[in-house]
């Protein structure tokens, strides 16, 4: 499974990188006010920094605004995936994105069916936003398990790009799913590394060596 890193704070995303385990990074409009930069200067650094898919997200929400806005991110280089509302407009926009070729990332997708429409416009990622639905009282997993579900049925190659991520364990139910990316922001990145043992059982290693070497 893909990891990706859901965050605009090119820090973040250059400390992240450098771990050697992201595969790509999604942004959104709230990611760039909260990094407090233009749009233009953030999404430059971050294709500087990763080798490797950056969801950038449109803002028109009619169809001929959607890809003209999406043709121009693309042109910032080979890595721009654009990411589109699950709205009709967005995907009818998806849908000319992808015959020019250009990736494309359906995003705030909160049902199987919306996620079937994707597919049929050739989204290159879908992306369930499964911490939402959990936050209103729905099981955000069961849409990215029914969506894996629908997409095997009928060989759709639309990846499942888990979104909205408010635990780890969002990222393994994810990965027992058959997700192909999940994105997270960085400290629930940083928490996948941490188990208790894994500390203790190294303290008591270290510890034990110094006494075999005196040190
Ligand atoms: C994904 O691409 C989105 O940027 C992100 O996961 C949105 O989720 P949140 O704002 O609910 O955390």
């Amino acid at each position: 499974m893909k990891l990706f890193i859901d965050t605009a704070d090119v820090a973040q995303i250059r400390e992240a990188y450098s771990w050697g385990i992201v595969d790509g990074v999604t942004t959104n409009p709230t990611h760039v006010m909260k990094s407090g930069r233009k749009p233009d200067e953030v999404y430059r650094e971050i294709l500087d920094i990763v080798d490797g898919p950056v969801s950038l997200e449109t803002i028109a929400t009619d169809t001929p605004s959607i890809v003209k806005e999406g043709r121009a991110l693309a042109k910032l280089h080979k890595n721009v995936v654009v990411k589109v509302p699950v709205i009709r407009e967005g995907l009818k926009a998806v849908k000319e994105l992808s015959a020019d070729g250009i990736k494309t990332n359906v995003t705030l997708n909160f049902s199987p069916l919306q996620a079937l429409l994707a597919a049929k416009c050739g989204a290159t990622y879908i992306s369930p936003f499964v911490g939402r639905l959990d936050a209103i009282g729905h099981i955000g997993m069961d849409l990215v398990r029914q969506t894996r579900t629908i997409y095997d049925n009928y060989g759709f190659k639309t990846q499942i790009l888990t979104a909205a991520v408010r635990h780890p364990g969002h990222v393994l139910e994810s990965a027992l799913a058959g997700a192909d990316a999940c994105t997270m922001f960085f400290d629930f990145m940083k928490m996948l590394y941490d188990h208790p043992l894994t500390d203790n059982g190294l303290d008591t290693f270290l510890k034990d060596w110094a006494k075999v070497t005196g040190k």
